[in-house]
């Protein structure tokens, strides 16, 4: 699909009548991440929509930086192609980034919203200096982004997965090799320039939009408590914490994490 002038990749599973939820990836993945969760959605009779962002997949990899406000702002322009009004939006790590931006842009659309291992604060100068860095590491070569990779993969999945689920740490490994340098690049800065969104929560309060927050219980990424202190600013929010799971939950527990989100989709008022 083309939108704001760029080729994004886009799948719709599930019955064309069903109520939407479109789900957003991490990074360094792609829509692929969601391999394990969209057949769980769709079969409970979600039309599920996942799409590969800017610079991933097998979307086009324009230049970047890519903003994270840019990100959603393609979010919102699928949508829009896609005629659909209104959908549950969820965003893993990354894509929780992004899912914060939708809030902020176009909060209408947002029927609910399920925050995976994600924050809503900024990086810290700390952290912003990393992205440099490894931005630095991606443009030096082969071996630079190679050895970038690999310490990133070590910290995206927790230590069981790491030492007992090795067709998961495979799984892994495939989708973030399909990411071309200009897709880590645009990201990395995108996300060492990304906004604070402590006050976004607020959308959430303000508009009544039933939220999850979900976070696995080795995620030393965002982790649990940074989940349970985005849940406690929004009264009636869900928080899930998931056992034996890392930062990447969708893949690593995928029973749990499904079932988790169904429960959740399932509590879910009717659409107005
Ligand atoms: C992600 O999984 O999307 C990244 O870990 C997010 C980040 O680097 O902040």
């Amino acid at each position: 699909m083309h939108v704001r002038g760029v080729y994004l990749s886009v799948e719709i599973t599930g019955p064309p009548d069903g109520p939407a939820v479109v789900l957003l990836h991490a990074f360094p993945l792609s829509k692929q991440m969601w391999a394990l969760t969209v057949p769980a959605l769709a079969g409970a009779g979600w039309r599920t929509v996942t799409l590969d962002f800017r610079g991933f997949g097998l979307s086009e990899a324009p230049p970047g930086p890519y903003g994270m406000a840019a990100l959603a702002e393609d979010v919102v322009a699928v949508l829009d192609q896609l005629e659909i009004a209104r959908a549950v939006l969820g965003g893993l790590s990354m894509g929780g980034y992004v899912l914060f931006e939708v809030l902020r842009q176009a909060s209408d659309v947002v029927r609910a919203a399920l925050f995976c291992d994600t924050r809503a604060d900024p990086d810290t100068p700390a952290g912003r200096d990393g992205r440099h860095r490894a931005v630095a590491q991606v443009q030096s070569g082969r071996a630079g982004r190679e050895e970038y990779l690999a310490g990133l993969l070590a910290k995206l999945l927790g230590a069981t997965t790491l030492a007992d689920r090795p067709a998961v740490v495979a799984a892994v490994q495939r989708i973030v090799a399909t990411t071309p340098d200009a897709g880590l690049v645009g990201a990395l800065l995108g996300m060492a320039g990304r906004a604070d969104h402590t006050a976004t929560l607020g959308v959430l309060r303000a508009q009544k939009i039933p939220a999850l927050f979900l976070a696995g219980e080795e995620d030393g990424i965002t982790g649990v408590e940074v989940a349970r202190a985005m849940g406690a600013a929004v009264p009636g929010a869900t928080v899930v914490a998931l056992p034996r799971a890392g930062h990447l939950t969708a893949l690593e527990v995928p029973d749990a994490f499904n079932a988790a989100v169904l429960e959740f989709l399932g509590r879910l008022p009717p659409e107005r």
